[in-house]
């Protein structure tokens, strides 16, 4: 597996991402197809700006680099705080084996090295049995349950938040290769 930023080329990475159901379930509902170039545009400027890290999955053996799914580490205004949160989403097809687990790894590695993010939070729903089993495996910590918005919807989430560095890292050699910069 392989994280590059996501790029203009990603159009139909993000209509099977955010225009599903499904997948946008515990995300606020789809988005309707006809709002994915803008959302996709916002996405590059912020990437552009160094605003923040939209990493495209690439699993190996990928040909054509498409992307798999999406790890997003951003910066949030929250009670006059700054806060840092991440996200992440991979397709069906793409499910089930490890790799969204191994991209947030990735990038809380680089966050480590990178040094401003400070403590990252995560708020998936309560009943996300694979994005609660990352942040456990990954050494958040639960803080509790709380109600976030997502657009017009109300999700009861649980607020886990790690501090880079003290995640648990790749395993010596394995994942601790940054970003992919070849491609950023
Ligand atoms: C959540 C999502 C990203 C998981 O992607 P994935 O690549 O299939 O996840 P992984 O294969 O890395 O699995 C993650 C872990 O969850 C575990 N897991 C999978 N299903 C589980 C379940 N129902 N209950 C508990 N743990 C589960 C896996 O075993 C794995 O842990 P392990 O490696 O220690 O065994 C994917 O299902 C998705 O995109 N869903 C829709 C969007 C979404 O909900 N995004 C998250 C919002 S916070």
């Amino acid at each position: 597996m392989r994280l590059r930023n996501v790029a203009a080329g990603d159009v139909e990475a993000y209509v099977r991402m955010r225009c599903d159901e499904a997948m946008m379930a515990e995300l606020g509902g789809p988005l309707p197809r006809e709002q994915v170039e803008e959302r996709l545009r916002k996405d590059l400027r912020l990437v552009a700006e160094d605003g923040a890290w939209i990493k495209a999955i690439v699993p190996d053996g990928a040909e054509d680099g498409a992307a798999a799914g999406v790890v997003t580490l951003w910066q949030d205004e929250e009670d006059g705080a700054t806060v840092s949160e991440i996200g992440w989403m991979v397709l069906p097809a793409f499910q089930g084996r490890g790799l969204a687990k191994a991209a947030v790894r990735r990038v809380l590695d680089a966050a480590a090295a990178d040094g401003r993010w400070g403590e990252v939070h995560a708020s998936p729903g309560t009943t996300n049995g694979p994005s609660n089993g990352i942040c456990r495996a990954l050494g958040f910590r639960l803080l509790g349950e709380r109600d976030v918005d997502f657009g017009d919807r109300v999700l009861r989430t649980n607020h886990w938040v790690v501090t880079p560095g003290e995640h648990r890292r790749a395993p010596d050699g394995l994942g601790s290769d940054g970003l992919g910069s070849d491609t950023d």
